[in-house]
């Protein structure tokens, strides 16, 4: 079991960032830093995630014992967490579709309400996690939604302390018993159909096929290829 050492921060730039320093410093696993606002959030592909008050943020210190090549199966693990904290307050009557999007984002009826950025250094992760809860990006690029949009009013620490006493079960079970389990919980909670896959050279559209044991995205393209993808962005 995890023991969570919260660090709450009216403000900051960025919770990725204090978690990563804090860790190289020598902080232990279970470190959450968490922020009411940043000023220089990030979000994944370099793109800003933009941080009015209102919304959570916050970074969790984690120090996975297992081969390196092995921690980014932990998005799955995030995202997981983030879909069972969502599915508990926004969809309480069960009237929503909540679902995951390849690789780490959770969709209310296909608008994205939460993003996740996995950091890395010698010997830790740090898995910064963004839940729109009072606000919405601005000009946003996809369709967005957030707990307030979907009429929950839940406080922004009991959502976080969902979030810890999610994490801890999934990361002990990933721990446990490696990533079959949670590829399975991922696959059953999975937005299907056609996926649009963002690459350097372009976009590639294609009906969504599996996630395989490495957590990468398997799609069949028009022609009636498989294609697999490690990395990108998918947009419908
Ligand atoms: C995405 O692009 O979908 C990922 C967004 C991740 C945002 C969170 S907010 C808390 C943490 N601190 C950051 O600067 N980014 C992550």
């Amino acid at each position: 079991m995890l023991t969570w050492n919260i660090r709450k921060l009216d403000q900051t730039s960025s919770t990725n960032d204090d978690a990563k320093h804090a860790a190289e410093s020598g902080a232990e696993e279970g470190l959450v830093v968490w922020a009411l606002q940043q000023s220089a959030g990030r979000g994944r592909q370099g793109r800003q995630w933009q941080s009015p008050e209102g919304n959570l943020y916050c970074s969790i210190l984690l120090r996975p014992k297992v081969a390196l090549r092995e921690w980014g199966k932990y998005s799955f693990v995030a995202a997981l967490v983030l879909y069972e904290a969502v599915h508990f307050y926004v969809n309480a009557r069960g009237d929503k579709a909540v679902e995951l999007k390849w690789p780490n984002d959770v969709l209310v009826n296909g608008k994205k309400i939460s993003g996740i950025l996995l950091e890395s250094g010698k010997g830790y992760l740090a898995v910064g996690m963004g839940l729109n809860v009072r606000q919405m990006p601005e000009n946003p690029i996809y369709p967005v939604t957030s707990f307030a949009a979907e009429r929950c009013d839940a406080p922004l620490d009991q959502i976080l302390n969902k979030i810890l006493e999610a994490l801890d079960a999934w990361y002990s079970r990933m721990n446990k018993e490696g990533f079959a389990p949670i590829r399975t919980a991922w696959l059953s909670r999975a937005r299907r159909g056609v996926l649009r896959v963002r690459q350097p050279n372009g976009d590639i559209q294609g009906q969504f096929a599996d996630l395989d044991e490495e957590g990468n995205l398997r799609l069949i393209l028009a022609d009636g290829t498989e294609k697999s993808f490690s990395t990108g962005d998918v947009f419908f």
